[in-house]
């Protein structure tokens, strides 16, 4: 039996007044929810809002870090200063560092491991743009970006791993995928990950859904056998919106 994990992406928004306003209704709102917590600010808000949720059942998270540990890499944020700052796991592959800052498959990758090698855990984001939907490849799209991101990654390791479909034409834009369109990918990507680390592992992954995730349709999508969280952006913004998703159903 999988847990629920729900997420919430702050992207490039909040002081860190607001951010530290957020966190606390947040930490006393979901004192009784039952699922795993996370909540990824801004990084100029990690400290603060690290020391508002610190021994609540809510993890900090950043949304993205550097490839390498030190050096110089202008404007980038090293494993060792996010470890510093207590945070537990990080964002990587999001569609938006994909699209806009043109991170590969590659890069990403090397992240990934740099991140694990550190003790954090990993939100793998990966999904297709709409073309590539339309096209018929939103499945080989998201196996690539599986693979690829995962390559190198022991076993033992993967139980760190969140894999988080984005499907990129869903982000947003108020447009969800179905759930059967959701879960026939999460379905295709826990088989990719069978393929990789063989079907205990897949069992046991955790896949979460992200992508104009409200209130009123995250029961629905995480009804479906595969959908076993969610990555909240715009709704996590607010715990009038994040409350209600991250206490679903
Ligand atoms: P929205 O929930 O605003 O569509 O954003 C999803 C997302 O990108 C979370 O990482």
């Amino acid at each position: 039996m999988r847990n629920y994990y729900i997420a919430g992406n702050w992207k490039m928004h909040k002081t860190r007044s607001e951010a530290a306003e957020l966190a606390k209704a947040l930490v006393a709102q979901l004192k009784d929810g039952k699922h795993k917590y996370l909540v990824a600010p801004t990084f100029t808000s990690l400290e603060t809002v690290g020391a508002i949720v610190k021994g609540s059942n809510i993890l900090l998270g950043a949304q993205n870090c550097a490839p390498e540990e030190q050096g110089a890499h202008t404007g980038e944020v090293s494993v060792l200063q996010l470890k510093d700052l207590g945070v537990q796991a990080v964002i990587l592959g999001h569609s938006e560092r994909r699209h806009i800052y043109k991170e590969d498959d590659e890069f990403i990758n090397k992240k990934v491991k740099l991140a694990l090698k550190h003790g954090l855990e990993v939100i793998l984001c990966v999904g297709e743009l709409l073309e590539e939907r339309e096209a018929g490849r939103a499945e080989a799209v998201c196996e690539t970006q599986t693979v690829k991101g995962l390559a190198g990654v022991a076993a033992g390791d993967l139980g760190r791993i969140t894999i988080a479909y984005e499907p990129v034409w869903a982000i947003g834009t108020g447009k969800t995928a179905t759930p059967e369109d959701a879960d026939a990918i999460h379905a295709y990507i826990r088989k990719v990950v069978g393929k990789l680390y063989g079907a205990d592992a897949a069992q046991k992954i955790i896949i979460q859904y992200g992508g104009s995730v409200k209130p009123e349709n995250a029961a629905q999508l995480m009804a479906k056998e595969n959908i076993d969280g969610a990555l909240v952006g715009g709704a996590a913004l607010k715990a009038d919106t994040f409350v209600p998703i991250a206490k679903f159903g």
